[in-house]
């Protein structure tokens, strides 16, 4: 229906209409799906991207209130996959098409790390030919880190805000010179000036967060004028600080529909950018993701990190996929892709169109297709 159409549309330029739009319910919420996949297909078309993921280490400086391998938590093991292993990784993402990857870890900052992701950046690109993308994601770094990143080879960064509202931003992160709030968000400049395909996101379902701060989330990537967007429900982890408040949370299946909400009405906001299906809806709907391609996603992280690993690789509770191969991942999803009616776009780097309106001023190494 035409009218409804243009009344969605018009909710998306007021923080109250986000907020509406945000908390829908019902036959509401289906037209918001469905008008998100209509402008997803007609403005970013039917492709899905592969990013394949490796979560190389989790090791972390970190204490982020929510995450299950913050630095204080001594009930797991932690592990660093050596390098060999990391590119055998990569070179499975090459020959099975993938297009890119992601390289993962929780946070670290010593000249051994820093040296190290450029020395494996370089490798992936040489063993590739060039031809795959790198995403990192290795939380904040120096100006100069991010450069010489930047030059190694890594062509996009995510790294999200995790809440734009900075009151709610300490009631989910210590207070300390570790977790500033204006310390990540200068990151997140710098990385965009760098010439970074940069990305951003949030959770969803947070203790003490509302609807107004979610409205604010969606306004503030259409401010920072973002080039792609990974987020995902919030799952409480046993071992985290966060952990006391879960009487007071949102039921998941709600955590859930407001996650594709935020995902529908994104899509609705920034037409043109990469939304990835992030793996933590799985989690809560063992259909969460093919959900998430149908109203808005276009970006898929098929988990390639070595199976041993990965059970030690749990942010958050539940996590999917932590007892396959990387195999089982590509064979599953090409089924669950196909049946959300989506395609996968082998082979290709599947850029932002958002970024490729605005190229950098630095161009990456290995030239883009
Ligand atoms: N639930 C959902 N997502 C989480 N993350 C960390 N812990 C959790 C959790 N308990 C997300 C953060 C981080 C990303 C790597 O994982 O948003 O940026
Ligand atoms: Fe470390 Fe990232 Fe977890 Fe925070 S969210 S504790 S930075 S891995
Ligand atoms: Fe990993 Fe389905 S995506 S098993």
């Amino acid at each position: 229906m035409k009218s409804d159409s243009n009344k969605i549309k018009k909710a998306t330029i007021s923080a109250e209409g986000l907020s509406r739009l945000i908390s829908l319910k019902g036959e509401a919420r289906q037209r918001l799906w469905e008008e998100a996949g209509k402008v997803q297909e007609k403005v970013v078309g039917k492709k899905v991207f592969f990013r394949g993921l490796i979560e190389f280490s989790n090791f972390c400086t970190k204490n982020c209130y929510y995450c299950g391998i913050r630095k204080d938590n001594r009930n797991i093991d932690r592990y660093d996959i050596p390098d060999d292993a990391i590119l055998s990784a990569a070179r499975f993402a090459y020959k099975n098409r993938y297009g890119s990857l992601v390289l993962q870890s929780g946070e670290r900052s010593d000249d051994r790390f820093v040296e190290r992701i450029s020395r494996l950046l370089y490798e992936i690109k040489k063993l590739s030919k060039g031809e795959l993308g790198i995403t990192i994601s290795l939380g904040e770094q120096t100006r100069e880190t991010y450069k010489e990143w930047f030059k190694a080879g890594a062509h996009r960064y995510l790294l999200r805000i995790e809440s734009s509202d900075e009151e709610l931003y300490y009631r989910i992160h210590p207070r300390d010179e570790k977790h500033d709030y204006q310390t990540r968000l200068k990151c997140l400049y710098t990385l965009k000036e760098l010439g970074y395909q940069t990305g951003t996101g949030v959770m969803i379902g947070l203790p003490f967060q509302t609807y107004e701060h979610l409205a604010k989330d969606l306004l503030f990537m259409k401010e920072f004028d973002v080039h792609m967007v990974g987020m995902g429900p919030y799952i409480e982890h046993h071992d985290t600080p966060l952990y006391r408040y879960r009487e007071q949370l949102w039921p998941l299946q709600r955590r859930f529909e407001v996650a594709l909400n935020m995902i529908a009405t994104l899509r609705l906001l920034m037409p043109d950018i990469n939304i990835a299906a992030a793996t933590a809806l799985q989690a809560i709907d063992p259909m969460g993701r093919e959900k998430a391609l149908k109203c808005g996603a276009n970006i898929i992280m098929p988990n390639i990190t070595p199976t041993a690993n990965r059970k030690n690789y749990l942010l958050y509770e539940n996590k999917p996929c932590t007892d396959e191969g990387a195999d089982d991942c590509t064979n599953c999803l090409n089924v669950r892709i196909a049946m959300a009616g989506r395609e996968v776009g082998y082979g290709e780097w599947g850029d932002s169109k958002h970024y490729r309106k605005k190229p950098p001023s630095i161009p990456p190494v290995g030239g883009r297709n």
